[in-house]
Order: C-alpha cells, then structure tokens, then sequence
C-alpha cells in the first residue's frame, strides 16, 4: 500500500518511506549543523577560487553574501530556531534550502561538485574534532582529581588486594594513581583517534572525485585539518571507521571508569569503610532512612556497557559493506553521538565524585590483619640469605606466628620505581598537561581558521 508521495529536492518519495529512511536524522543533524554551515563556508570560498570556464564560479561579492547567509543561518541554529523538515530529510538539504531562500539563483549553485556523502563525512569529522577536545580536557581533569587525592593521601596505608582477598601492603597513592595512570593511557588513545579523525573528506563528491579542477587540499587547510583524506573513495570509505576509531577510545575510557566505579561502590561499603563519597552524591532510599547509596557509580558502571554496545553497533554497520556509499553508514550517527556523549558526561560526574571523595585513615589501617605481611616477610628470610621458596614455605608453615607489623613501615620499604614509595606523581601530573595543551593548541588553530573563514570571532560569533 503506498501512502502520499512527498515532493523532495531528489525526488517524490512515498510519505511513509521518507519517514523511515530519514529515521532521526532530523534530530540527530541539529548537532551537525553549525558544522555543516562551516564546511559550506569552505566549500565556496574554493569554489570562488575556480574557473568554473566562464569565469569564477562564485564572485567576490556572491562568495561575500553566501558567506554572510551562511553566519545567518548559524544564528538561527543558536537561537533554536533552525528546523530541519521531512522533505529536506537531512541537515545538508535543510542548510541548501536557507541558502537558496535568501540568496535565490546563487544558492542553486553551492552544491556543484560535492555530495552529501562527503558533506556528512566532513561535518562528523568537525564535530569528532571538538567533541574529542573537550573529552581530552574533562578526561585530564579527572586524572588530576585522582591524582590531587593520590598526593594528599600519598603513603596512607591500604590493603592491596587480589582475588578480593587481601594480599599486600600498599597505599591509597598506589590506588589512586593507577586510575589516574590508566586514564592518561586512554587519553593518549584518545589523541590518537583525534589525529586519525583530523583528515578532510571534503571534495570526494560521491567517493569518485568530480571532473573540475577543485582544490582539496584549500578546503583541508580552511577547515584546519591536518591534510585532506586523499583517495576519494577511501574518504568515503572512512566514514563508519572513524567513528569507530573514537568509539574504541571511549570504550577504553569507560572500561577505566567502570574499575573506578566499582572500586569505589566496594570500597564505600559499610564492611569495608574505606572512602566517603561527598554525601551530595549519592541518594538515599524511599524506604531505608539509612541509605547512601553510590548510584552515579553504579550507572556510570552500567554506562560501560552501553558504550560498549554502541561500539559493537557502529562496527556491525561497516562490516562487510561495500565500496562506496551506503545508506547503511547512517546508521552509525546515533550510537557515535550517545557513546561520545555518555562517555564525556561520565567524565565529569566521576571527576566531581573523586574531588569531593576522603580516604578513611582509620578504616584503611583496621583493615591489615597479619595475613597481609606474609609475603613481605618472606623477602625478609630472602634478605638474610635464604632462597625464595624455602622462605615461602617457612612463612607458609607458620602462618599463625606472623605479627601484623606497621604497614606505615611496610609501605616505606617499597621504594622502587611505580612502587607506594617510588611514585613519581609528578611524572603523571606533566601527563595531565601535556592532554591539557594539546587540547587547549588544537582548538585555537581550530577556532583561528574558522574565525578566517567566516570573517567573524569564532565561537563567539560577535555574541
Ligand atoms: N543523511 C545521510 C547519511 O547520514 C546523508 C547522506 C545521504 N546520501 C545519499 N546518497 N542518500 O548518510
């Protein structure tokens, strides 16, 4: 049964089956206008540039009021004002539509020599571009929260435990630091994904290139990427494994930030008192007055597993397609959207969790029974001459003689590198800066190329 055709820029489509192949792109897309608006900015500015054979394609003066029209449309998506209808069915024909309303025959002329394709492939890349900035910078200052609570808790005595069963003696510096440390290897992941996004699929038209001499390479460095993707249909191609690639960097974050969260919803309970969580931060139950209850742990470990989810989504989609461009690939918008988005939003709930957080001195010293010098006390026999595994087996057959010695002193003697008392917290905290300017650099050439191109202050945009 066919429903109402509706009229479209590409074609009369049966009403009900616009509605499904557009899926939420309408909603999805207001994320990627500003950017869309900016790749178009780059797109004329090239074109203006290019004997079209009769001349330029774009006058100074038509580039000047497409460029214009464009910061007018910004406007309007700052203002909440922007819609993006069924009939234009995404953000790019949404955007043509403005364009070709206020500047008339002009606006029929932007869309010579690109396609959606690369449009949309170029926009993610804008929006990965500052989505991962801001992910590196919230992802540095939780490592500097677990880092600031590693130094002001730095030789505090804490069990280490493994199997859950407590093993040796360590400190909360140790603890602490290990989480700091692992984010900081996420983050370097993250730079990485950055650096694989920062190449400009623009100009690869529908994946095959155009017959007319556009410049890819101007259009690369107006947009601030590091160069353009140069095969054209790889460029295409590469949309799905970028996303990804920055996907795999944010699962990584969340498999962190999942320890983290589980290391503190144990180490918050009543039978092992270790930290207190600030009491804003957690919620109490409707019927047990006495509750606390670590629920921003929980979801942030539940969360995990959902942007793993969206991983496994993303990759389903891009495997096995085929060459060139397939409707499939839209599909992988909103699982790379939420998983950034969730991965970023649990950055900062968990940062504001460690910086309110306190280690229990008391509750961390009550916890050393003898068991836990067992092994320390076997290095001991070692140190006087004996080999390992008599000293082993002599702890082992007089287990009921060990003292529960100082683990102050324990904690001290263990002073070799990465060790309680051989953490070079400085070394990581350099880490956190080094994430911080790279992202703070990254986006002033960011902001400086899009400030050129739109002739404005960007963000601000005179605001
Ligand atoms: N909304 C589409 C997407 O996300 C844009 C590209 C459409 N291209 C096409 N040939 N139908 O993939």
């Amino acid at each position: 049964m066919t429903t109402k055709a509706q009229k479209t820029l590409v074609g009369n489509v049966d009403s009900h089956v616009l509605a499904f192949t557009i899926g939420k792109d309408p909603v999805l897309d207001l994320a990627l206008a500003e950017v869309d608006c900016i790749g178009s900015a780059a797109h004329v500015t090239m074109l203006a540039g290019l004997d079209g054979g009769t001349g330029p394609l774009f006058t100074p003066s038509e580039h000047a009021a497409i460029i214009a029209a464009l910061r007018d449309i910004m406007a309007t998506i700052r203002a909440g004002k922007f819609r993006i209808t069924a009939a234009d069915q995404d953000v790019h024909l949404a955007v043509e539509r403005m364009l070709s309303k206020t500047l008339g025959p002009i606006g029929r002329r932007i869309h010579t020599a690109r396609s959606r394709n690369d449009q949309v492939a170029t926009d993610l890349r804008l929006f990965a571009k500052t989505e991962l900035l801001d992910l590196l910078n919230e992802g540095a200052a939780l490592a500097a929260a677990l880092l600031a609570f590693a130094q002001r808790y730095k030789n505090v005595p804490m069990v280490g435990r493994t199997h859950m069963q407590p093993a040796m003696p360590s400190s909360v510096g140790v603890w602490a630091s290990a989480h700091a440390e692992s984010l900081l290897d996420d983050m370097a992941l993250a730079m990485s994904a950055y650096d694989f996004n920062d190449r400009c699929p623009l100009g690869s038209a529908a994946g095959y290139g155009v017959p007319l001499p556009i410049d890819r390479q101007l259009t690369s460095d107006l947009l601030g990427f590091s160069a353009p993707q140069h095969n054209v249909l790889y460029a295409g191609n590469a949309r799905g494994k970028c996303e990804t690639v920055i996907l795999s960097a944010c699962t990584q974050v969340m498999l962190s930030l999942s320890r983290l969260a589980e290391d503190l919803i144990l180490f918050t309970t009543p039978e092992m008192p270790y930290f207190t969580l600030p009491a804003a931060y957690c919620t109490g139950s409707s019927i047990m007055p006495q509750k606390q209850n670590p629920d921003v742990a929980e979801l942030v470990r539940a969360k995990a597993s959902r942007v793993m989810g969206h991983l496994t989504a993303a990759m389903g989609v891009v495997k096995g397609l085929p060459s060139g461009y397939n409707r499939d690939l839209q599909e992988v918008k909103e699982p790379f959207m939420e998983g950034v988005a969730t991965t970023r939003a649990c950055l900062v709930v968990m940062a504001r969790l460690v910086e309110g957080m306190t280690a229990n001195r008391k509750a961390l010293g009550d916890a050393f029974e003898a068991g836990v010098f067992a092994a320390d006390r076997a290095l001991e026999l070692v140190a006087e001459g004996m080999p390992f595994r008599d000293a082993y087996q002599q702890v082992k057959d007089n287990l009921d003689a060990l003292e529960c010695t100082s683990p102050k002193d324990a904690v001290a003697q263990k002073n070799h590198l990465g060790a309680p008392a051989g953490l070079d917290l400085a070394l990581l905290k350099g880490r956190v800066k080094a994430v911080k300017l790279f992202a703070r650099d990254e986006k002033k050439q960011y902001y400086k190329c899009i400030s050129a191109l739109l002739g404005t202050n960007y963000p601000e945009m005179g605001a």
